[in-house]
């Protein structure tokens, strides 16, 4: 089959992570029989640069044409400082999620073997902790309206807001997720204080029926972000709200000692995002020393959720399961010696 892949680099680490991600899907397609045709167009910093807009018309076109997007990551210490900044790296993201209507953001979290022992965590706490949050994407206090300051800029403020169909459909999506795994649900929420969050409980409770092999349980926000340090193995799938989700998914991803491998994607009303979890890593900008392995698992992801290839998406993982043993790393979790992002990504495509 022939398939049109977006690529948005993106900035800092982005391109580099990217270009091993495309080594790797060049050698499925050979592998499979599959024709991948890469556009690549601009998103975030770069893109502020190239045209004033973090997300410009063309790059979205770009995406809806395609069956799939490979991102790499957004953001640029140029704006981190610098609160005045009219037009910002990760507004290009926000402007992507809604346009492609990406409500759901999906992370997996499992923990790997042979990096268990970088977890900030005691090993029998975390070995074998393997759950989702399903975060959502589009609405919220992210997105609701008014927000802004008053006249004399004194006051400044945010609007959560929810409608019972964007809860609706998310929560849909963490029961069907639930059901293909440990047929758990914990709804996270802050449902003592916010009327939003009363309205997803509400609708959760009112939905679970409907699912009557999956357990269902509540659970505050702060409870959560403590449960999830001291029992990390009760869970198996986590929905929430945007910005619980986007603060619990990044608690959830150093547990595992391994964000460098995290990948995630985000899934909607048009073509599905996949992305490392990781930043933009700025740092490490053009040194050929960034991970490349969280991209490449989530191309991994694009193969399954993006594109049905479920044989290609394991063949993927498999391979990255053996550089990981093999000690064919970078050197934020090399033993002995590290490799270079460039000689990961050609190991990867050549042993695939
Ligand atoms: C994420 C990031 C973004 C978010 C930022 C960069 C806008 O933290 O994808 O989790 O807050 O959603
Ligand atoms: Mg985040």
């Amino acid at each position: 089959m022939n398939y049109q892949i977006a690529l948005l680099p993106g900035d800092g680490i982005g391109p580099e992570i990217i270009e091993q991600a495309v080594k790797v899907l060049e050698s499925v397609g050979r592998k499979f029989s599959h024709t991948f045709e890469f556009t690549e167009a601009p998103v975030g910093a770069v893109a502020i640069d190239r045209t004033g807009n973090p997300f410009p018309d063309e790059t979205f076109k770009v995406c809806m044409d395609s069956a799939a997007v490979l991102f790499g990551a957004i953001g640029d210490p140029r704006y981190d400082n610098n609160p005045k900044a009219k037009v910002r790296p990760e507004q290009g993201l926000l402007a992507m999620r809604k346009k492609l209507g990406l409500y759901a953001n999906i992370r997996p979290v499992n923990t790997f073997k042979s990096l268990i022992h970088k977890s900030p965590l005691r090993k029998d706490l975390v070995e074998g902790a393997d759950f989702v949050v399903v975060r959502e994407l589009t609405g919220g206090i992210y997105f609701g309206e008014p927000r802004g300051r008053s006249e004399d800029l004194l006051t400044a403020y945010d609007t959560c807001v929810y409608t019972r169909e964007e809860v609706e459909r998310i929560v849909k999506l963490g029961f069907e997720f639930a059901a293909r795994r440990r047929k758990k649900l914990t709804m996270v929420d802050k449902a003592n204080i916010l009327a939003t969050s009363r309205l997803w409980r509400e609708t959760v409770q009112e939905m679970s029926p409907g699912y009557p092999d999956i357990e269902v349980d509540y659970m505050f926000v702060d409870n959560a972000a403590m449960q999830i340090i001291q029992w990390p193995k009760k869970f198996d799938v986590m929905v929430t709200e945007n910005m619980f989700g986007d603060i619990l998914s990044d608690e959830a991803s150093v547990i595992t000692g391994s964000l460098g491998l995290l990948p995630s994607a985000s899934v909607g009303i048009h073509t599905s995002v996949f992305e490392p979890i990781h930043g933009s890593y700025p740092q490490a900008t053009g040194k050929d020393i960034a991970n490349p392995l969280a991209t490449v698992l989530s191309a991994a992801m694009l193969l399954e959720i993006g594109l049905d290839l479920n044989a290609e998406a394991e063949a993927v993982r498999e391979v990255v399961n053996r550089s990981l043993s093999e000690g064919l790393v970078t050197e934020d979790i090399a033993e002995g010696k590290a490799y270079k992002t460039s000689e990961v990504g050609e190991w990867l495509a050549v042993n695939l």
